[in-house]
């Protein structure tokens, strides 16, 4: 089979498109032949040493496809079962080994691709806007990089739960995006915080270093700033009583794998994604889909902030 490896960690020059043998599912493994498998910035994370991976590593944390192997004592999952996963490493490639308790099953009315596209930045939009902070109706909620592949996302789950989106984005091409997924308000960088001033229930950033300080100036009193992620570069250490200056204000920093550790949580929050897709309530953006030996040009496009939505690999 061919998959996407490195040996070093660098920038997207490192990612080598290799033959591999065909995987062998182990105890509880199961075998998937990839369809797709979903780009995020957590892959090029690992793929630069930010999150530092043993090497020589495979990479790419998502996919979907059929399943081709089950492993001794796997139960509940059969060859031929449309699957998807996330937080599992290894995706770049066309057959993916996974924990079978890691896999939620694909429902009838979703195919593969679509799934892959789902998994990681829907389920991320999910606990973000359920449980890191429950969005309730009225609540004014502030969104970055309102038309990237998880702000289109935050704005739609928080217009189902009521609220009034505000998004930042960079270009007016964006900000047809950010408006499409449902925002009532999409500002630039320059302006947000002044506009904003002390009035957000909560600010949803994955942007980082470049946003972090205006978004506590536009949390009302005792908001909340989800910090959950950094795609401008990291957010300095803060000062305790910056919170305590700005309102009593409270500071996140989630991920992922702290709200799907449970079996029953990561099946509940990729079920409710699915059901919302099923009854058009959700629309998830594919905007590209690149050969799996592209994946150093996919790395390069979402960094250089040259895409919107969802990026896809095709095997
Ligand atoms: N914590 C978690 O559980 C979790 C899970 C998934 C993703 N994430 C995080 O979510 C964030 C967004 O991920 P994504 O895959 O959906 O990416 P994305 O939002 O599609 O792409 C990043 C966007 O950030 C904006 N941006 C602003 N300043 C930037 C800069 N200096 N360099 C690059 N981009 C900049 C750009 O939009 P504009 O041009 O409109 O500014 C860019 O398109 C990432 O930080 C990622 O790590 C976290």
């Amino acid at each position: 089979m061919r998959a996407i490896v490195i040996a070093a960690h660098g920038g997207p020059e490192v990612l080598e498109h290799v033959e591999r043998p065909d995987p062998e599912p182990g105890p509880g493994e199961v075998v998937v032949d990839v369809a797709a498998a979903g780009v995020n910035y957590i892959d090029t994370y690992h793929r630069s040493g930010a999150y530092p991976l043993a090497l020589p590593a495979a990479i790419g944390s998502e996919g979907a496809g059929a399943v081709s192997a089950v492993g001794p004592g796997v139960r509940d999952v059969a060859v031929g079962d449309t699957v998807a996963w996330a937080s599992v490493l290894g995706s770049y490639a066309e057959k993916a080994v996974v924990p079978a308790d890691r896999l939620v099953p694909v429902p009838d009315g979703v195919d593969a691709e679509l799934a892959a596209a789902t998994m990681l930045q829907g389920m991320t939009a999910h606990y973000l806007t359920h449980s890191t902070h429950a969005v309730r109706e009225g609540d004014h909620v502030l969104v970055h990089a309102g038309a990237g592949g998880m702000g289109q996302l935050l704005i739609q789950l928080a217009k189902l739960r009521g609220a009034k989106v505000h998004a930042t984005v960079s270009t007016a091409e964006k900000e047809k995006l950010a408006r499409e997924a449902g925002a009532d308000e999409v500002l630039r960088y320059d302006d947000f915080a002044e506009a904003l001033s002390g009035r957000m229930d909560v600010v949803y950033d994955g942007v980082g270093a470049a946003t972090f300080d205006g978004g506590l100036k536009a949390l009302r009193p005792r908001g909340l700033m989800a910090l959950y992620g950094a795609a401008s570069g990291p957010v300095p250490p803060v000062d305790p009583q910056t919170l305590n200056k700005n309102g009593s204000l409270f500071l996140t920093r989630p991920t992922l794998a702290d709200y799907i550790a449970e079996r029953e949580e990561l099946l509940q929050r990729a079920s409710d994604l699915f059901g919302w897709i099923r009854e058009g309530r959700l629309r998830i953006n594919v905007s590209a889909r690149y050969p799996l030996a592209e994946a150093a040009r996919a790395h390069e496009d979402l960094t250089s902030r040259r895409t919107t939505g969802k990026l896809l690999l095709i095997p």
